[in-house]
């Protein structure tokens, strides 16, 4: 294992130690979440009496794997805790997510929870967001459309792909992954995407996050 997943998993597995008998919980997606899971898998098997709502078909799987029992949000009166990880961490802990392609389902999952706990290794730590490119989830209906209208907002797009086949996202949707350079005012940019007829959500989560663990030089650190 080499070191940056060495920290991943140091940082998945302590926030694994948030979680209390009763909770209801939000399961991020993402490699550090992983670890998260496969701790949160052992402590169910010793006991915890915990239920998970995913934030992806691919975190639906792995929680199912690990026998963390899962509701749907039909059962759900609230979202105690959720746990996630980030692409990019700025200084007032504003994130840039959606690297996986799971940027909708963990924003309503994340917006819906009392506390957001983020878990993210050093190198997503940065004091303005914009070096990962944000990703923006479209309807594929005149998709070219909705890229041309973020260009006019002064964003280059690059339609998502995989293996040479356009990302599907888990609802459906593609995924344009912009570059606007340093972003300075994510809420205002935020904004101006989501009032663009297509764009169905950014991968920027303004003001969400409650608690931020992280690692420096290979030991935790916890920012809130
Ligand atoms: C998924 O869409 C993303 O928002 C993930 O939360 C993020 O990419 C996680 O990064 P790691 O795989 O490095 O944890």
């Amino acid at each position: 294992m080499n070191e940056l997943d060495r920290n991943k998993k140091i940082i998945g597995e302590e926030a694994a130690k948030y979680i209390k008998n009763g909770m209801t919980v939000g399961l991020g997606s993402g490699s550090t979440v992983y670890w998260m899971l496969k701790k949160l898998g052992e402590r169910v098997e010793e006991g915890l009496d915990v239920k998970g709502i995913p934030t992806s078909k691919k975190t639906e799987r792995l929680a199912k794997e690990f026998h963390i029992p899962l509701l749907e949000f039909s059962d759900i009166q609230q979202i105690d805790l959720a746990i996630d990880g980030a692409d990019e961490v700025d200084e007032h802990l504003n994130l840039l997510k959606g690297g996986g392609g799971s940027l909708v389902r963990e924003k309503i999952v994340d917006a819906e929870a009392k506390q957001l706990i983020i878990i993210a290794d050093e190198s997503k730590l940065v004091l303005h967001l914009g070096t990962f490119y944000l990703p923006v989830e479209v309807v594929p209906f005149g998709w070219e459309v909705t890229a041309s209208r973020i260009a006019k907002l002064g964003g280059s797009t690059t339609l998502r792909e995989t293996n040479n086949h356009v990302f599907v996202s888990d609802n459906g949707n593609y995924i344009l992954d912009c570059d606007f350079g340093q972003i300075k005012e994510p809420a205002t940019l935020h904004e101006k995407l989501k009032l663009l007829v297509g764009v169905v959500e950014t991968g920027l989560f303004v003001g969400m996050t409650t608690n931020v663990i992280s690692t420096k030089n290979g030991k935790l650190i916890k920012l809130a």
